[in-house]
């Protein structure tokens, strides 16, 4: 299809690493885009394909989205940017969300940074009369009792994503998200490699089944495509009918 044929774009993936952010940097690049990706790891190399994680035709760059000033500095080797995924997030486990430092490490990483991200690039895709797109949770339509910060950084990314939509728009910058439900990352291992509270994670979900990565780049891929040309701050639930 025509509109989902990225070529001759540019699209930066933040978290593009591994996971739900790989998944969706390759489903860009494999549609003709140049796809640039951010981790945490120093080189390419270092991620293996048994974590989820392919690099190949990739431009792979290092940067702690932890750290805004790298990224107010960063200079991208890209000229133009059509499309900016921002899928970087972490989790702490054993009640490390509800001390200050991991409360304010989860919320630095996961909803200060989107800010830092969009800011950074903002030139860029309203020159190009980009897409952005933020991947946020399901988890910012429910309680996550032992994830204080991830809940508040989830919601707030939603909330971000309503705002910046309606203030960009006018910069021909639209921007939408994805609240993924549950997909078998290297981020929740915790919940897939337990057979018992994998059982219990899939009696929840109508289709049956966890997300991939794939079901997640076909939202992706759809809002940054001119099919989605009047959609502006809205996050799509791609969850396999989860929070139903
Ligand atoms: N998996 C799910 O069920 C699920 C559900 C809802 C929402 N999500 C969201 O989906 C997004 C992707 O998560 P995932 O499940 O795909 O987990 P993942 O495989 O661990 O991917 C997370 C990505 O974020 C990057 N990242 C983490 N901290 C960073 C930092 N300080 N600086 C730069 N990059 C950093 C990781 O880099 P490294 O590879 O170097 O660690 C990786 O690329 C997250 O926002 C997550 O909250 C996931």
């Amino acid at each position: 299809m025509e509109e989902l044929d990225f070529t001759g774009r540019t699209v930066l993936v933040v978290g593009g690493s591994s996971g739900i952010g790989n998944g969706i940097a390759q489903a860009f690049r494999a549609r003709g885009a140049a796809v640039h990706v951010w981790g945490t790891r120093p080189r390419a190399e270092d991620y293996a394909a048994a974590e989820g994680s392919d690099l190949a035709g990739l431009h792979y760059a290092r940067l702690d989205v932890a750290d805004a000033a790298a990224i107010d500095r960063y200079v991208p080797p890209f000229a133009r940017l059509d499309v900016l995924v921002l899928a970087q997030g972490i989790v702490l486990y054993q009640r490390g969300e509800f001390k200050a430092e991991g409360f304010r490490r989860v919320v630095e990483v996961n909803l200060n940074s989107l800010m830092s991200c969009s800011a950074r690039f903002h030139d860029m895709l309203a020159a190009a009369k980009g897409a952005l797109i933020i991947v946020s949770s399901t988890a910012a339509f429910h309680a996550t009792r032992g994830n204080p910060a991830y809940n508040a950084a989830k919601t707030g990314a939603l909330g971000l994503t309503r705002t910046l939509g309606q203030a960009w728009a006018g910069d021909g910058i639209r921007v939408n998200g994805i609240a993924p439900g549950l997909v078998a990352t290297k981020l929740t291992t915790v919940t897939t490699e337990r057979p018992e509270r994998l059982a219990a994670a899939l009696q929840r979900i109508p289709l049956g089944r966890l997300g991939t990565p794939a079901d997640m780049a076909g939202a992706a891929l759809f809002l940054a495509s001119p099919l989605a040309a009047y959609i502006v701050g809205q996050t799509i639930v791609v969850d396999g009918g989860l929070v139903l």
